[in-house]
């Protein structure tokens, strides 16, 4: 079956299209929308999005390829990812991922075989100031250290748990 916005994703967009001048302005929340509706950005999601926004299929792709927070292959329902840049890497950035690996029971780049988890490093997060950093999904964790880290995959696991693996 051809792959389909929901009703609601639509309107998502539709909402959208209304606050950007163009529909290039708009790709990017569009995209996401997208990305929360499908997982991630397979080269059908991103036709679908070229097809919505009548924009060139290249011009889709190369922006959802150039930006990293847009993922291209399917992840963990929390998708974990810890910040390997200067200011993060100083501030024990390696000993975040190396705890979050440990709990986790994968290493970077790899995903839990329930699907629950992919954790990943990624270059700068934005929030440097508040080093090191996690991003889970959509939410920040700053200020991370080994222990922080650890509850933190306790806390994502209970919420898996009382949710049946969902988010
Ligand atoms: S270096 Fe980690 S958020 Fe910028």
């Amino acid at each position: 079956m051809a792959l389909a916005f929901s009703p609601e994703a639509n309107d998502q967009i539709d909402a959208i299209l209304k606050r950007y001048p163009t529909r290039l302005a708009a790709l990017i929340p569009v995209l996401f929308v997208a990305q929360r509706t499908f997982g991630y950005l397979s080269s059908e999601a991103m036709e679908l999005v070229a097809a919505r926004l009548d924009l060139p299929p290249a011009q889709v792709i190369s922006t959802a390829t150039f930006y990293t927070m847009f993922n291209k292959k399917p992840v963990g329902r929390y998708h974990v990812q810890v910040c390997k840049n200067i200011s993060c890497y100083l501030r024990g950035a390696d000993e975040v991922t190396s705890c979050l690996s440990e709990k986790l029971g994968v290493r970077p780049g790899g995903t839990t075989p329930d699907g629950a988890f992919t954790l990943e490093e990624v270059e700068c997060l934005a929030a440097c100031g508040r080093a090191p950093v996690v991003q889970v999904n959509e939410q920040y964790h700053e200020w991370q250290t080994r222990e922080s880290a650890a509850a933190l995959v306790a806390e994502l696991r209970e919420k898996a748990g009382a949710k049946g693996g969902g988010v």
